[in-house]
């Protein structure tokens, strides 16, 4: 038989796709991780403090120092999302143990109906849990927590409450960020068959998709509703630089949130809506080359502005599953491995630094001169959910 490539052609493309599958290097990405999170652990057990039982979970470095949170904090449940994640990597018991025992820290949050968190808190810790080990008592959880975070909503707004706080500037806030808690509801319809909790995650979808965008698909953070007659009051920001601009992290969350919803309803109107979010995005002339953005696409000093590897990874992870659902998914994939390969090599803490923090270079919020170019447990928590997707991609 006469081959119509020649050997050495055929070793040659073999090559490059192999070199073209491994771009990230997924290996050696979690290795950094698992001894970053393994110094994380020890510096936990040091700062833990007798007085001050509460603080459990570790968020960011303050002026170098650990800060641990308490359960109510919205960042509570990351760090507990990232010892499942390394456990669904390396399936040792060693993992499995300490993602137990943090998760178990978090679960009481299930009753806690003062915030939308809900599904940051006990999705991305007890949610993951129930995922990989199928406990009755996780599944348990989860609904409980659902069905709290199902009070928040107001069938006159449509959405649900995103906070309690902050009643001298708006009546009845709700956040871009609240996309994400949506998962939640979703799942508790999967596991319940109880679809008012489907229903509510749909209102809000719809509703955020009128009210929070602009004509070019980026979003508003904070907005304001009478919570008799659902008008909206305002259109504002809270963490980003102006009430017009364009907060990164925000930007992300409406992605990935977007991404999901269409994930559980198939419906269109959500993936047209996720791929208009990410032309914004990587179209807009303010995006570095590296793909990591400046902590708002507006902020007035870029190029001197801090980066936000949060939202970058939230970006990643977000753009792993719309790529497997448009059709641009292959611009998206390369987007996403290009992301990855920036925090992988130019944001990782190096072993042995940050207290076990995994990345470097996060903006919690720059107008607050709050957690400025520093680790965030929910940077690292994104960027090993997308080394997971990147690893079991399938189109
Ligand atoms: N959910 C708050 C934030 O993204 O900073």
């Amino acid at each position: 038989m006469k081959l119509k490539y020649s050997i050495a052609t055929i070793i040659l493309l073999a090559t490059q796709t192999c070199v073209f599958a491994q771009k990230v290097n997924v290996k050696k990405a979690f290795k950094q991780a698992a001894a970053q999170t393994k110094l994380m652990l020890q510096e936990v057990e040091k700062a833990v403090d007798a007085a001050k039982p509460e603080l459990i979970s570790p968020r960011t470095l303050d002026n170098g120092k650990l800060k641990l949170v308490a359960s109510r904090d919205w960042t509570s449940g990351f760090f507990p999302g990232v010892l499942w994640y390394l456990d669904e990597y390396y399936k040792t018991d060693e993992w499995k143990a300490a993602a137990r025992k943090f998760t178990t820290l978090i679960e009481k949050e299930k009753t806690n109906g003062t915030t939308h968190d809900m599904g940051f808190k006990v999705f991305c810790s007890v949610g993951n849990a129930f995922r990989l080990t199928g406990s009755a008592h996780d599944k348990a959880v989860i609904i409980e927590a659902a069905k709290t975070l199902a009070t928040r909503f107001n069938p006159k707004t449509g959405v649900i409450l995103s906070w309690d706080h902050s009643r001298d500037k708006w009546v009845n806030p709700v956040i871009i960020d609240n996309m994400m808690n949506l998962e939640l509801l979703f799942e508790a319809t999967k596991l319940t068959g109880d679809s008012s909790f489907h229903k509510i995650a749909v209102s809000h979808a719809n509703t955020t998709m009128k009210n929070h965008f602009r004509p070019d698909f980026s979003s508003y953070h904070v907005i304001d509703y009478d919570p008799n007659t659902g008008a909206v009051l305002k259109k504002n920001t809270h963490q980003g630089y102006s009430h017009e601009s364009a907060w990164a992290r925000g930007q992300a969350w409406g992605l990935y949130g977007y991404t999901m919803c269409y994930r559980y309803t198939k419906n269109p109107i959500y993936l047209k809506q996720a791929d208009s979010i990410a032309k914004f995005i990587f179209d807009h002339p303010n995006m570095p080359k590296d793909l990591v953005p400046y902590w708002d696409f507006n902020a007035p000093q870029i190029p001197n502005e801090p980066r936000d590897a949060s939202a970058a990874a939230v970006m990643a992870s977000g753009l792993y599953e719309l790529s497997r659902y448009s059709n641009q998914g292959s611009d998206y994939y390369e987007k996403a491995n290009q992301i990855l390969k920036s925090l992988s090599t130019d944001y990782i803490a190096p072993i042995g630094t940050a207290k076990g923090f995994i990345l470097l270079h996060s903006t919690g919020s720059k107008p607050s001169n709050s957690e400025v170019d520093v680790p965030l447990n929910y940077a690292d928590y994104y960027y090993l959910e997308a080394l997971l997707r990147y690893k079991n991609y399938k189109r």
